[in-house]
């Protein structure tokens, strides 16, 4: 079987390659990225002369590289996405063109040459935000993003289910909750929090720490979406869920874990739209016998040991890059 990988090179991507190539060694990727910022090679650096992997740097608003990757394959796990919020509060069309416009060329491209499954990788945050007592959301909560990021995903949900519905795409849709594992980019919470404290640095935190998150580790992920690939019925929508924290909580997990104390903490302002709590309920997907095998009480330590141990790849992105001015759309409208 061929499987075509988009967005093969980010964190989410990559640890699925490495997965199944594990789990299914006869089959073969093919891995379609554009190597943005966020897609980065040296994660798969392992498999790169695995003969049953090939990598097309190809961009997947441009129909050449999109149908010259779709070539004779059977399978589309589509990650390929602009994936940081608060990049999309100061350029949000970006998201637009790869995340709706990409999932339209892709899904488009996929009707014409007949693929037999095209799954899309989605996220939690189309659902909106929940108060502390809301119910989690589950597959038929409304959509109600609030942000660039969340509204150009529910974009791209939505035209996938438009192409199973209208032209018979065999289409499954994934939206679960925040990842964290190994080869996660360092301007994502949990990394940048790990590679500050490593650098001696503080680590900045919104609010109070209030905001709740779910935290789901990526090689769960990963089998959850073979799962779905598996046992999913053409047409339908899985949540997948992770562990509910406040991101103080995990703050706190991690000083443990590095045996530092709270006055490494320093307090940030919200984002703009700042989601106060995301939570799953993943009943259907458990209920086809799927489950989670790793735990943050387990697996938060062996991430940060990884960061400890693998500073050749995370440091490098780190060093030059700017920060990110989430005031400079605000400040934008102000000047209008
Ligand atoms: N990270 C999370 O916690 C999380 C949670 C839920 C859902 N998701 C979804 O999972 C997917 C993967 O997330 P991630 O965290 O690995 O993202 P990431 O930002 O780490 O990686 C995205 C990858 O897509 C590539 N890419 C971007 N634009 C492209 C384009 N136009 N053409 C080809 N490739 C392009 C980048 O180069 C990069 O390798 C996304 O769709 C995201 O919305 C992520």
């Amino acid at each position: 079987m061929i499987l075509l990988v988009t967005g093969g090179a980010g964190f989410i991507g990559s640890n699925f390659i490495h997965y199944w190539l594990k789990n299914h060694a006869d089959d073969r990727i093919v891995n379609l990225d554009t190597l943005t910022y966020a897609g980065h090679l040296e994660s798969l650096k392992d498999i790169s002369d695995n003969p049953n992997y090939q990598f097309i740097k190809g961009d997947i608003t441009n129909p050449e590289d999109v149908k010259r990757a779709m070539d004779g394959v059977d399978i589309i796990v589509h990650f390929a996405a602009e994936s940081h919020v608060d990049r999309s509060i100061v350029d949000p069309l970006t998201f637009v063109r790869t995340n709706v416009l990409g999932t339209a060329l892709l899904l488009n491209t996929a009707l014409d040459l007949g693929v037999k499954r095209f799954h899309h990788v989605s996220t939690d945050e189309v659902y909106g935000e929940l108060g502390p007592d809301d119910p989690p959301f589950t597959e038929e909560t409304l959509y109600a993003p609030r942000t660039p990021y969340a509204a150009s995903k529910a974009g791209s949900d939505h035209l996938v289910r438009a192409y199973f519905e209208t032209y018979g795409l065999p289409i499954t849709i994934s939206n679960c909750a925040n990842n964290y594992g190994f080869f996660h980019d360092p301007e994502k919470l949990i990394p940048r929090f790990i590679t500050n404290l490593l650098e001696g640095k503080k680590v900045p935190l919104m609010g109070k720490g209030e905001n709740i998150r779910e935290w789901l580790h990526v090689e769960d992920h990963a089998s959850a979406i073979d799962f779905v690939l598996q046992k999913g019925e053409i047409g339908e929508t899985y949540l997948i869920e992770g562990e509910e924290k406040t991101n103080m909580e995990i703050t706190k997990m991690l000083l443990e874990i590095l045996g530092l104390d709270e006055s490494m903490i320093e307090f940030v302002g919200h984002r703009l739209g700042h989601d106060f709590r995301y939570a799953i309920n993943g009943e259907k997907l458990r209920s086809l016998g799927w489950e989670r095998k790793h735990s943050l009480a387990e697996d938060l330590s062996k991430v940060v040991l990884w960061y400890k141990t693998n500073e050749w790849w995370w440091k490098p992105l780190k060093e030059g890059r700017p920060n990110i001015d989430r005031n400079a759309q605000k400040s934008y409208k102000q000047s209008l």
